[in-house]
């Protein structure tokens, strides 16, 4: 092969390089021209035959001819590559896409309930979960050989302070710090020292309520309970109020929910605040008056939901979390 021979095929080569349109194309021009048998390694090694004159001319073009033809090959083996794959893209698969969270449905009963309450009033009060002895006992007007203060039920810290046993001292905290009208809300944490069964839990969850102004009456507390049962359950729903005893509220009840399929459930305590946890926050009985009430969040979970085990609340497992 001569010179002008190499610098047509150079040319030639190149152009059509550069206008493969397909991987096919691009493959064959790299097997016949730049692998070990291919044509471009064929002319170098007869270089030596080319005539005097020519020679170093000839060797430029050549090696010029193979770095050009490698750089086109490469640049067009990535792009076509790039292609296939996207040409291999089947449109009638579906999507991939992550799941998205929903609510624990703690969080859930509770936000719904704090928002009934909130529509007709009620803001939301919050209060830690390590609390004195006197607001979660004493101010609320538990005797002191009341069972609930024993080692066995509650969890004592070495401070002297505890983890509470209820929400109920959120009402002494913002009793103290505010003054009546007082409509507050508070879900929370709470601990007792019950061994884990399919009912009981060591850390549970409530929500407190307690409204104080002049001249609240049981007619307010009922109006109230059987507002928050409509809402929660639907309008047909009845209350039904069994004495019972709190500490801190005199008289006190037990309130049922008449559920449409699991019948009478008992939903929370509740009663008018007792004249001694006024006192005790230096309040006047004769001057104010008010009702208070307390639910557990995870019964009404566990009604609502037909959850049988309230440890599957607290196991993250997501094949239970996913149903809600
Ligand atoms: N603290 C009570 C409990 O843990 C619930 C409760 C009952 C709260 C009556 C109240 C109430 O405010 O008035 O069982």
């Amino acid at each position: 092969m001569n010179l002008s021979d190499l610098q047509i095929l150079k040319k030639e080569v190149l152009e059509k390089a550069n206008n493969a349109t397909t991987l096919e194309s691009i493959n064959e021009i790299q097997i016949s021209y730049l692998s070990k048998k291919g044509e471009i390694p064929k002319i170098m090694t007869k270089i030596k035959n080319v005539e005097d004159q020519d020679r170093a001319v000839f060797g430029q073009t050549i090696n010029s001819f193979k770095k050009e033809l490698i750089k086109i090959v490469n640049f067009k083996l990535e792009l076509l590559s790039k292609n296939e794959k996207v040409q291999t893209f089947d449109v009638t698969q579906p999507g991939q896409w992550n799941k998205i969270g929903s609510s624990h449905p703690i969080t859930m009963i509770t936000n719904e309930i704090c928002s009934i309450f909130q529509k007709i009033g009620f803001t939301v009060a919050d209060g830690p979960n390590i609390e004195t002895i006197w607001n979660n006992f004493d101010a609320l007007n538990t005797p002191e050989d009341h069972p609930s203060r024993d080692k066995q039920d509650t969890f004592y810290l070495e401070n002297g302070n505890l983890l509470r046993c209820h929400t109920s001292p959120v009402q002494i905290r913002y009793m103290k710090s505010n003054k009546p009208p007082i409509r507050i809300i508070s879900p929370g944490r709470c601990y007792r020292r019950d061994t884990p069964d399919s009912t009981h839990s060591a850390n549970f969850h409530q929500i407190e309520g307690l409204f104080v102004d002049q001249n609240v009456t049981l007619a307010d507390l009922k109006g109230t309970i059987s507002y928050f049962a409509k809402e929660l359950l639907g309008k047909s729903v009845k209350t039904r109020f069994r004495p019972h005893f709190f500490p801190f509220t005199e008289p006190s009840f037990e309130v049922d929910f008449m559920h449409p399929t699991a019948g009478w459930i008992e939903v929370l305590g509740a009663g008018l605040v007792h004249p001694n946890v006024f006192k005790n926050i230096d309040y006047d009985p004769d001057e104010v008056s008010g009702f208070a009430f307390g639910m557990g969040i995870e019964r009404i979970a566990m009604i609502l939901y037909n959850i049988k085990d309230i440890r599957d609340l607290y196991e993250n497992d997501q094949r239970f979390l996913r149903q809600f």
